[in-house]
């Protein structure tokens, strides 16, 4: 029996559907489907009160502001007079005050004052506005068009523990990252050397099973009695347990969103069980990484480093982000985009399949205008990495 599956043929129509996954700007199929979504776009503790940030994502600017009130609010980029960067403009309360020649917008785009103009037509003057929401630590805004969707919720992040947020902006498509998201054998190769060994992840090549669900895909990974049970939320959030020395295991959520073609950030939020002197501790020692990290050149510097052969992988195990490093290597070395139709796909390739084909059959549908499947998110969905 082959060990290839059948789905790997490189035809024109596969060739262009794959494609497809990968092109996020405005007016793309995948772009389209993304933006029908609400999306994590920057970390709330990264935004002060009374700042404004020029953001990108899916190729797209956006402004990003706080007002001193402390609401976040997506704006579109440009002043609508002469196109100055909103985002260098100065905020004034719950609005922004465009830097050029002052026109003042308030959190719905309206503008509200034109100080040297005649008065009385500002109202005429609008910048676009994105709903804008914060949870789990997290800015999200609905960036498409029309009324957004019901705003995701996961109870499981509602009691017990602390939820830390963070970032990781990556040189590879968000696509690369989401299949690696669904890749539970990696673990055994690309993390051979790791925390998660630490966590029995790697003695055992895993029997892999999963199926397309209301929300996604659930999928499962058995060693033995242990089964790791994690979750892909449609369109691009994965929901699984993590595990490093300093947290133990958390629930974690990584959102996978295209800056441009050619990179993302992943925004992630974990789930932290510590309490007292333990947490105490885990603080210390993400103080301690990030300090080491800042003296260290950056992931992409190492992995270009490592894919031309003037550094090893085996160079850098000291490093605290080792578990990004190790998938940048694998995923960079896929190249910026990926050539899906030449892959020759095995049985440990079933959910990386299985998300092809709902991206596939999603987005033809919405190239020929018919009805999307509605997902949704199971609020008491779980995770595990436990005994069976
Ligand atoms: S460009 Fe913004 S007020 Fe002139
Ligand atoms: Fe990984």
């Amino acid at each position: 029996m082959s060990n290839v599956l059948s789905v790997s043929s490189g035809s024109a129509s596969s060739r262009s559907r794959y494609a497809d996954f990968s092109r996020t700007g405005s007016g793309t199929l995948a772009g389209r489907y993304l933006r029908m979504f609400w999306q994590p776009v920057f970390v709330s503790d990264e935004l002060p009160r009374g700042r404004a940030r020029l953001i990108t994502l899916m190729g797209e600017e956006f402004t990003l502001f706080r007002g001193e009130g402390g609401r976040a609010q997506v704006l579109g980029p440009r002043c609508p007079h002469r196109s100055t960067a909103l985002s260098v403009g100065r905020v004034e309360g719950d609005s922004v005050r465009c830097f050029y020649h002052g026109w003042r917008f308030d959190a719905s785009g309206q503008c509200v004052e034109q100080p040297a103009e005649i008065a009385g037509l500002e109202h005429e003057v609008k910048v676009r506005s994105y709903p804008t929401r914060e949870y789990l630590g997290l800015v999200f805004a609905f960036l498409g068009e029309g009324e957004p969707p019901a705003f995701p919720h996961l109870s499981v992040f509602d009691s017990g523990g602390f939820v830390v947020a963070g970032r990781i902006d990556r040189g590879c498509n968000y696509f690369s990252q989401l299949e690696n998201s669904v890749d539970e054998i990696h673990f055994n190769f690309v993390h051979r050397t790791s925390g998660f060994n630490d966590a029995g992840l790697n003695s055992k090549m895993p029997d892999l099973s999963g199926e397309e669900t209301d929300y996604g895909i659930a999928r499962y990974g058995r060693r033995g009695a242990l089964v790791r049970r994690s979750h892909i939320l449609m369109p691009n959030l994965m929901f699984s347990m993590a595990y490093d020395h300093s947290s133990g295991w958390t629930e974690h959520l990584g959102w996978r969103v295209p800056l441009d073609d050619y990179r993302h950030v992943s925004f992630m939020v974990d789930l932290v069980h510590l309490e007292g002197a333990a947490k105490e501790k885990y603080f210390a020692d993400r103080a301690a990484a990030e300090a080491k990290l800042r003296g260290l050149p950056s992931v992409e510097e190492v992995v270009k480093k490592i894919l031309s052969g003037e550094l090893h992988i085996t160079d850098v195990e000291d490093r605290p982000d080792l578990l990004n490093v190790q998938d940048m290597v694998a995923l960079m070395g896929q190249g910026p985009i990926p050539e899906r139709e030449t892959n020759h796909l095995g049985r440990t390739d079933q959910q990386v399949v299985l998300l092809r084909k709902i991206f596939t059959r999603e987005l033809r549908a919405l190239e020929e205008g018919r009805p999307l499947k509605t997902w949704t998110w199971p609020s008491d969905l779980t995770v595990s990495s436990g005994v069976a």
